[in-house]
């Protein structure tokens, strides 16, 4: 029993957390870029303030992120090195059409990733491919509005025949949108959606998001098209919501967090508006502008594997007010009493992991993908860049524990596990490089000083060996 023999270890990056190089080889700007670190950055990523372009009283961390833009080369070899079977990573769309709207690409940003490419093929790591994960040119920004507007639609799809055709026999495994329900909790880091005196901000959320679905669906067609080999998979910040109390109240506000999440996956796995959507939407007289032939494509073109990423469980309850909060992935939950927490408020929940696999596998009936987990601490490294980070190996391997059992106990169909951040990053909540979460630590602090040298953690060891082993040695 245990996982399948091709499972997929690894780890996942994102573009603009990590590459860096922001105006280079012709590269535009992305609203990923102009995210500053500190008091603003909140305001900025969910679209109450405007930030347009660097200004000098920010600091913006994703300018030079890690710089692995020229780096890559060793990080790959450093992955290779723990026998990562698979790399997540994702494409700056700004990289490939610098402005989002010409109809030809750049070729320095084409082949930049498809070296990357190569050099993972060379290892035997098949990459999985975030076609966006939150990025968006700031000239579709701009001039359109982001995915607000409907010709976002077309920008994308064109960006995918380009990359499809490209990455032909390269690359198989695609996931469209990074979190595709963060547009309604960060939407301007999310999809470059800000918001205007007097906007109705769920119509704009919606009709955005409808936006990104057909989008979605149509990426799938073409993949599909290009090479049927192709694997599609949508993306979710998973982590189920349990009731605060068994009062029916609570259970049923767990109910309805739970369905604006999965509102996005039902449509990308299901292929249509699940009916409780429909009639939310219709009482918060939101209106979603379709095309004709909208719904047959988001019907005609679901997606092969559901894809998530976990950190924690959530609580839902109707006394939000009497109960204390919690740090999450982007937005705030009530605290569970019976969970420890991370640093940043986070909280930990292994047997969550279990439960969300079960409550998706229940769901969908799809293959799962997990491309995202981990735990964003502080790390200490000696002189040498060593860090003894005994923390993250226990979390991890309670996750991977639980995974396990959600694959042997329970009969859930998962391809593959990418950890988050496998490499020194800099957050995408908080801006810091200070919240790690990598088996390789790299030398940068918050304020961009430090040789960004790579340096392997304690994790680094333990992690090759559950891959060498298939998950089965999880000590330390
Ligand atoms: C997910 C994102 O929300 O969580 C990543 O897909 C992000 O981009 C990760 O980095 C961890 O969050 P944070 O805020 O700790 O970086």
């Amino acid at each position: 029993m245990g996982f399948r023999k091709d499972f997929l270890w690894g780890g996942a990056t994102a573009a603009n957390q990590c590459e860096g190089g922001y105006n280079e080889d012709g590269r535009g700007l992305a609203n990923v870029d102009v995210v500053p670190i500190g008091e603003d950055r909140f305001p900025v990523i969910t679209g109450q303030k405007k930030m347009f372009d660097f200004d000098d009283e920010h600091f913006y961390p994703a300018k030079e992120a890690i710089d692995m833009y020229h780096h890559w080369k060793e990080d790959i070899a450093l992955f290779a090195e723990m026998g990562f079977k698979t790399y997540r990573l994702s494409l700056a769309w700004s990289r490939i059409f610098p402005n989002g709207d010409e109809k030809e690409p750049n070729e320095a940003g084409l082949k930049f990733y498809e070296d990357i490419f190569e050099e993972c093929k060379k290892y035997g790591i098949e990459p999985l491919v975030t076609i966006t994960h939150f990025d968006c040119p700031m000239h579709l920004v701009e001039k359109y509005g982001a995915w607000r507007s409907r010709e976002l639609v077309g920008f994308y799809e064109n960006l995918c025949r380009v990359i499809f055709n490209r990455y032909k026999g390269l690359v198989k495994y695609w996931l469209t949108f990074n979190e595709i329900n963060m547009i309604l909790h960060a939407p301007f880091m999310g999809a470059g959606l800000y918001f205007e005196e007097g906007d109705n901000v769920e119509q704009v959320k919606y009709q955005a998001a409808h936006h990104e679905l057909v989008a979605s669906a149509i990426a799938t067609k073409i993949a599909h098209e290009v090479d049927p080999e192709n694997q599609v998979g949508c993306m979710l910040a998973a982590g189920s919501y349990y009731p605060y109390t068994p009062k029916p109240e609570d259970v049923w506000a767990g109910r309805q967090d739970e369905r604006e999440n999965y509102f996005f996956i039902d449509v990308q796995s299901r292929g249509e508006y699940p009916a409780y959507a429909l009639k939310e939407m219709e009482r918060k007289g939101i209106e979603v502008v379709m095309e004709e032939g909208d719904k047959e494509l988001l019907k005609a073109h679901t997606v092969d594997f559901i894809s998530f990423s976990y950190y924690s469980s959530r609580v839902a309850t109707t006394d939000p007010e009497l109960l204390e909060q919690t740090a999450g992935n982007i937005f705030a939950s009530v605290k569970n009493p019976y969970l420890e927490s991370s640093e940043w408020g986070w909280q930990i929940d292994p047997l969550g992991l279990r439960i969300t696999m079960n409550d998706l596998y229940d769901r969908y009936q799809k293959p799962l993908f997990i491309v995202e987990n981990g735990l964003g601490a502080v790390d200490t490294p000696d002189e040498k860049g060593y860090v003894a980070d005994d923390y993250r190996i226990d979390y991890l391997a309670q996750h991977v524990q639980a995974m396990r059992d959600a694959v042997d106990l329970d009969g859930v169909d998962l391809l593959g596990y990418t950890t988050w951040g496998c490499i020194d990053l800099v957050s995408a909540g908080t801006g810091e490089m200070k919240k790690r979460y990598g088996f390789i630590y790299v030398d940068r602090d918050n304020d961009g000083n430090g040789s960004l040298k790579r340096s392997k953690k304690k994790s680094f060891d333990w992690y090759k060996k559950v891959i060498a082993t298939n998950g089965e040695d999880l000590s330390i």
